[in-house]
């Protein structure tokens, strides 16, 4: 059963306007992963596409890189923080359980008038918080967003599972939403969840169904689980699919995609998603190999490289999807006008 939305065109539509990245300074190469554990620059580079990630020291949290990257976006649009409506965080690491990190970015930022929240919606994030800050924005009850995508994995992992901590690295990337014409912008989002999934990678210690206890963590029971090649199908799955559905709700089909920017999990993935719809690797965005999973970063992250490289022209249709822990997906069709930032 197909569950695309009917065709609406609201009076103006959300446009990014302003991008940003930040990662920590410390680099992780899979060579140096091999000098502490059991596996190979060549495995983790055949089965996943990384090289080398990044990793942050103690004194950095998720808010330090969001705040880095939502500075950069906010200069890269030309616009004060105080203009700010909301700030729209997605992380799943944030710095505390509670208060949000938006509200931290807040405070550091000096967005004085924004409201501010997380949303938790692990590697989909970021294409559901765009989803949610267009439907903002169209309403006509917010002019200008700050979304940022922010995640410090790296800190939740346990380093003595190989199958899944040589896949994380940590970063931010954020992007200015305002509101512009509605023949441009942000014209499709669609967000997909599917609960049964919850145990196929998940955080399981640590909230309030199984509190961290000194037990717990004498056995070394408290990072991140994931079952790789139950994601991995649900991935494969998925992906083109919710793709197919955002692009045929606005008349267009794979040929019409400019640039498509996937969550950055694994390079298999990416290309088993250019195969079944068609849309050459040339045309998909790839940094995963320098910064591994960075969950809800992943996609601003790779949006801001895109478009600092030139691959985001006025005109291109912009295709950004995510996947992740819930399990979640998620996939948002964009008519890049590039109004501030050219
Ligand atoms: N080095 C060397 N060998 C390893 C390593 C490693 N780092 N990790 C696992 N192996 C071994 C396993 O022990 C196994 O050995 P065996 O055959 O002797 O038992 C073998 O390699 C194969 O292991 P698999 O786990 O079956 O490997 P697979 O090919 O499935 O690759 C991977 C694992 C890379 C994790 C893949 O399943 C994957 O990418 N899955 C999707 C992950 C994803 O997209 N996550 C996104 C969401 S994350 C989020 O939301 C927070």
């Amino acid at each position: 059963m197909s569950l695309v939305p009917q065709p609406f065109t609201p009076p103006r539509r959300a446009h990014i306007v302003g991008l940003g990245i930040a990662v920590p300074p410390q680099v992780l190469t899979n060579d140096d992963l091999a000098q502490r554990m059991d596996t190979t620059d060549e495995w983790i580079r055949t089965r996943t596409g990384i090289r080398e990630r990044r990793v942050s020291t103690p004194d950095i949290a998720t808010s330090d890189l969001a705040t880095q990257a939502g500075r950069m976006a906010i200069a890269d649009a030309g616009i004060t923080a105080e203009s700010l409506d909301l700030i729209l965080c997605a992380t799943t690491s944030g710095d505390y359980i509670w208060p949000s990190t938006a509200c931290i970015l807040q405070q550091n930022l000096g967005a004085t008038r924004a409201a501010a929240f997380d949303l938790s919606a692990a590697c989909s994030g970021f294409c559901y918080a765009l989803a949610t800050a267009a439907a903002y924005i169209e309403s006509g009850s917010m002019k200008q967003i700050l979304v940022v995508g922010a995640d410090t994995l790296t800190k939740q992992v346990n380093w003595s599972d190989r199958g899944t901590c040589i896949l994380f690295g940590d970063g931010a990337g954020a992007a200015i939403l305002a509101a512009g014409p509605p023949d441009a912008g942000v014209v499709s989002s669609i967000m997909r969840a599917d609960g049964s999934g919850v145990e196929s990678v998940w955080l399981p210690a640590g909230g309030t169904r199984t509190p961290i206890t000194t037990e717990l963590l004498e056995a070394g029971n408290v990072g991140l689980e994931m079952r790789g090649r139950e994601v991995y199908r649900f991935a494969a799955e998925r992906v083109p699919e919710v793709i197919m559905d955002a692009l045929c709700s606005v008349g267009l089909n794979p040929s019409d995609v400019g640039l498509l920017v996937m969550h950055q999990a694994n390079l298999r993935i990416m290309q088993t998603v250019s195969e079944r719809l068609n849309i050459p690797m040339e045309k998909v965005f790839v940094n995963l190999d320098r910064y591994g999973n960075t969950s809800a970063a992943s996609v601003p992250m790779a949006l801001c490289e895109a478009k600092a490289e030139g691959r985001i022209l006025p005109g291109d249709v912009v295709v950004t999807v995510g996947f992740g822990a819930g399990l979640t997906w998620a996939a948002n069709v964009i008519f890049w006008q590039g109004a501030a930032n050219g």
